[in-house]
């Protein structure tokens, strides 16, 4: 159910920018949203809590040990009831904290504390940000999904000029805007999603696996219940809990994965398979566990289904088809392959070579091959990976 008016928790961190929130708030409660404010001390050095409450009409939260307004423990429920987290003027030290999970204030706890996503607008002066520790922080920040605000050049209130003035608030509404609009833009859709690697037995104690560790495919999930959508995880064995709002069907084997997969398609509007699905299985599976004197010195193997390929080529099934492709040579060139000969409408392709990236990462660089063209992700939290390929994917729906 679509909450309405939705809640923004405003983090104003101690900064000289701070001014400047107060017009921000005001264009937020203008558009109709609830909005929290959570001051740093030092923030309040520079407005008051007074002045955003008035802006507001709701408590301003400084302190961790203050009397709650209710009973519940305060920076869980403001960090549950935020639809977005915005902090603005962020400071360098708590672009800092953000970035190493620091949690020694009511807001980086909050922050920490919150599923929501996260805008910061960064403010300070020009050399703190040049520095490459701050630099360093802020890349984290955005690898992680955090969506940054980048900061204009201008006469800083140091005097130094370049870049480090906040963003114009303007700009920092719209970006808050566009996480809203992600917040339900699923909502009505059937996502079917698969993940992980399937095992396929040779007897009852041994399989054939693959490295895949599931984080992308959960993401996707994960991120795609959030957005609204009704959302089937079919998923290979994983360590990973089961994502919040998602029907979760574990299987083993590529065969049960498609027997999963076929019995919802037809009702997908989106089918998104990012399980590492073995190609191959043992033509005979022992009943009893091969003893080492009994063993064979081969494996016969024989061909699993390509249940992506199948879906690809079935009338019924309407939904948008993503395919992922996992290579260590010619990337684009065999992703663009897959895509064709699949009959899917957007391969996610990335580069296996890279041992810091891809499996039981929580990183990945891909690229989104479709029949329009190509782009190069920068290196990105599986998260933000989810998020993007949404975005493009729903598209993809929005223009059927
Ligand atoms: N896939 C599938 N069923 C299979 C194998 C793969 O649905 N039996 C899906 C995967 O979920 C993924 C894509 O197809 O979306 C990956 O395809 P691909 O990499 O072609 O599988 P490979 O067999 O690795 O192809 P190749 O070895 O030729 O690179």
């Amino acid at each position: 159910m679509e909450r309405d008016p939705k809640t923004i928790v405003v983090g104003v961190t101690g900064g000289i920018a701070a001014y400047k929130t107060c017009e921000l708030v005001r264009g937020l409660v203008k558009r109709g949203h609830r909005v929290k404010v959570v001051m740093t001390e030092a923030a309040t050095r520079f407005v008051t809590p007074l002045t955003f409450r008035t802006l507001t009409s709701e408590p301003v939260t400084v302190s961790m040990w203050a009397d709650a307004p209710d009973a519940r423990i305060h920076h869980i429920s403001l960090a549950e009831e935020a639809d977005v987290v915005v902090i603005a003027p962020c400071t360098a030290n708590v672009i800092a904290k953000l970035a190493h999970g620091r949690a020694d204030d009511m807001l980086t706890t909050t922050a920490l504390a919150s599923e929501a996503p996260l805008v910061v607008a960064p403010a300070m002066n020009v050399h703190m940000w040049r520095k490459p520790v701050t630099a360093g922080n802020v890349a984290t920040l955005r690898a992680r999904g955090a969506v940054i605000v980048e900061q204009v050049s201008g006469e800083l209130a140091c005097g130094d000029v370049g870049e480090g003035r906040l963003a114009p608030v303007e700009v920092i509404l719209e970006a808050v805007e566009a996480e809203l609009v992600r917040v339900r833009d699923l909502a009505g859709l059937r996502v079917l999603v698969t993940a992980g690697g399937t095992r396929e037995p040779i007897d009852p104690v041994r399989f054939i696996g693959n490295r895949s560790s599931g984080k992308t495919g959960f993401a996707i999930a994960e991120e795609a219940a959030r957005r609204g959508a009704r959302v089937s995880l079919v998923t290979g064995p994983s360590a990973l809990p089961d994502p919040f709002g998602c029907e979760v069907v574990r299987v083993e084997t590529a065969l049960q994965m498609r027997a999963a997969v076929l019995a919802r398609a037809t009702d997908a509007d989106i089918i998104i398979m990012s399980a590492a699905v073995a190609d191959f299985r043992p033509a005979i599976v022992a009943s009893d566990k091969i003893k080492k004197a009994d063993a064979p010195e081969t494996i016969a193997l024989e061909r699993n289904p390509d249940i992506l390929a199948e879906l690809g080529a079935r009338d019924d099934i309407r939904a948008v088809l993503v395919g992922f492709a996992a290579e260590t040579t010619d990337v684009e060139t065999n992703a663009r392959g897959k895509l064709a000969a699949k009959g899917c409408h957007l391969v996610v392709a990335n580069d296996v070579s890279d041992p810091t990236l891809g499996f039981g990462t929580d990183e990945n660089r891909v690229l989104f091959v479709t029949a329009a063209g190509t782009e190069r992700m920068d290196v990105l939290a599986k998260r933000a990976i989810a998020r993007e390929l949404l975005d493009r994917t729903a598209a993809l729906v929005r223009s059927r």
